[in-house]
């Protein structure tokens, strides 16, 4: 087993330190691979060791190392052993070394990495993971596009972990802007429009009555007493509400299939307006709210007045406000699904609202506030179209697959390509969900491609046996060591839930991928050198491929 390298080190590691192999393989981690020099496969860091310890001493970590250095040998496994700085290293057995980590990429599929001792004895967990949630008859803002893909991802890889994940789509389906519909649709509002194009024809109606609102007074009254109605439970007017949200929600569905996406539940808003009452009645009756002067009733998290630590959780004609509504749902949750952590995932903007809610929750008495964790990113460049600023999700991904379409043009593979819309949507979607660096998305659709295409050349008939020795030119070892490093990489993500550790691993692989391309060659090699280099290049296309698909892009064969 690749990762089976960490148990067998920390075994010998064990016996010299007198500590149990588990205690130590996290301090053991594949070394990255550096362009100016060759390195080794695995290093033990000397002050991760003394964390684990109750030596606070801390003397000379360098002379430790090379103690420690000392007291090891090399076995069938290890074939080195040296120091670094404050660092142990160890050099596998080259062939062993290839054998082990290409059988393994093979072998395990799409389980590649997660199988590894980083995540044993890890037990399945429930997790829900809430994310998108974007706001009926508002833009679909690039914090909700960048929600939708790090939830997606978050979700993916836990569930890939094994755990067992809810996704919830937690929608701004209640509110002021429903008695502005309300209002708006009955003055200019088409029951066709509606049915064929509900997202973009309630966005009209909402921007129409914003503005009539503002000039017109009796328009912003009926809005109001629309929204009245609602929080009345008036039947008409629940129905109309209804309709908008189902619509609004058939469409999503099918623009979050676009992007790959689907969610367990459509939650919102909208459920929480009962519940909210509950939970303003059991924080009054444990003394926690506080009726201000202006009707409103607060909850004083400092306990002292500051300002800053006051949320208003009712409106003074008793209505309840997003962090009530907030509140409810998690308690809903926890009855729900009796979760072991819930994520939610928004941008930073958000990051004191979900600080108080947890807060709240553990004045309350719910211990399991504890379990749940706000996921923030920050948003960086706005989305734009030729049009102009985007309203809709489904104008990004369209004006995304053109531009991929008149990019490919250029591209003499695309005229044999069976299906260049679709292609050009997967590459579009890779652009879209990788926006760090450049094009980083379509470079990794182009290596996969590339890797592919190789496949289909030169076939399989090599594939079965290869000779290990074959492959030990510093291009061949450098992938190697970067494929055995995959799990630390998963790992990491899994830990802080930010997808950057495995896009910046992916696109070191495809760089890898392309110079052993140029270097190493199938065609004019000898058979037995040639089968080894394939069964390289297909690792390397699988990890690609796996690592690609937790991001929530679709590898594409040709482009
Ligand atoms: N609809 C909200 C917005 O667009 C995001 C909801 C985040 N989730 C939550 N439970 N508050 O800002």
């Amino acid at each position: 087993m690749a990762s089976g390298f960490r148990r067998s080190i920390a075994c010998q590691l064990s016996r010299v330190l007198d500590l149990p192999p588990e205690n130590l393989i996290k301090s053991i981690s594949a070394v990255p691979i550096s362009r100016k020099e060759e390195v080794a496969d695995f290093q033990l860091s000397v002050d991760s060791l003394l964390e684990n310890s109750n030596d606070h001493s801390r003397p000379d970590i360098q002379a430790q190392a090379m103690r420690l250095a000392e007291k090891l040998k090399c076995d069938t496994v290890v074939s080195e052993i040296s120091t670094g700085q404050g660092t142990v290293n160890f050099k596998i057995n080259r062939e062993l070394l290839t054998k082990t980590v290409l059988q393994q990429v093979i072998k395990d599929g799409s389980k590649y990495g997660l199988k590894s001792e980083l995540f044993s004895g890890l037990s399945q967990k429930k997790i829900v993971v809430e994310f998108s949630s974007p706001n009926v008859a508002k833009k679909f803002h690039v914090g909700h596009l960048r929600s939708t893909i790090i939830g997606n991802f978050i979700a993916n890889l836990k569930e890939a972990l094994g755990h067992q994940v809810t996704r919830i789509n937690y929608l701004g389906d209640w509110g002021m802007q429903f008695g502005l519909l309300g209002t708006g649709f009955q003055l200019f509002g088409y029951e066709e429009k509606l049915q064929s194009n509900p997202l973009q024809h309630l966005f009209e109606v909402y921007v129409q009555v914003n503005k009539e609102a503002a000039d017109d007074k009796s328009v912003a009254k009926s809005a109001h007493e629309f929204f009245q109605r609602l929080e009345l439970g008036d039947v008409q007017a629940l129905a109309l509400w209804q309709k908008f949200r189902d619509l609004s929600i058939e469409e999503y569905i099918r623009i979050y299939k676009r992007l790959g996406v689907h969610f367990d539940e459509y939650s919102g808003e909208s459920f929480y307006r009962e519940k909210s009452q509950e939970v303003l009645k059991l924080l009054d009756s444990k003394g926690l709210l506080q009726k201000t002067i202006k009707g409103t009733a607060v909850v004083d998290l400092s306990g002292n007045g500051d300002p800053s630590s006051i949320c208003t959780l009712m409106r003074s004609d008793g209505t309840s406000l997003y962090a009530t509504r907030d509140l409810a749902a998690a308690i809903d949750r926890m009855d729900k699904y009796n979760f072991d952590t819930m994520i939610y995932v928004t941008d930073k903007g958000q990051k004191k609202h979900f600080q108080q809610v947890f807060q709240m929750l553990q004045i309350m008495g719910y211990d399991w506030a504890e379990r749940c964790h706000h996921v923030p990113f920050g948003v960086v460049q706005g989305m734009k179209t030729r049009r102009g600023d985007v309203t809709f999700l489904e104008d990004v991904l369209n004006e995304i697959r053109l531009r991929m379409l008149q990019n490919m043009a250029s591209v003499k593979t695309t005229k044999e390509l069976e299906n260049p819309q679709e292609t050009a949507e997967r590459v579009g979607l890779a652009a879209l969900i990788i926006q760090s660096r450049g094009d980083t998305g379509v470079f990794l659709q182009y290596t996969h491609a590339r890797l592919h295409s190789l496949e289909e050349t030169f076939g399989c008939g090599y594939l079965n046996d290869f000779n290990t020795a074959c492959l030990q030119e510093p291009q061949s070892v450098s992938i190697l060591q970067h494929l055995l490093r995959f799990d630390e990489v998963l790992y990491r993500s899994s830990q802080d839930l930010q997808p950057r550790h495995i896009v910046s691993y992916l696109l070191t692989l495809s760089h890898l991928a392309a110079v052993a391309h140029k270097t190493l060659h199938i065609k004019d090699s000898p058979p037995e050198v040639a089968g080894a280099r394939l069964h390289l290049f297909r690792a390397v296309r699988s990890v690609l491929a796996n690592g690609m698909k937790l991001l929530g892009i679709t590898p594409v064969c040709r482009m």
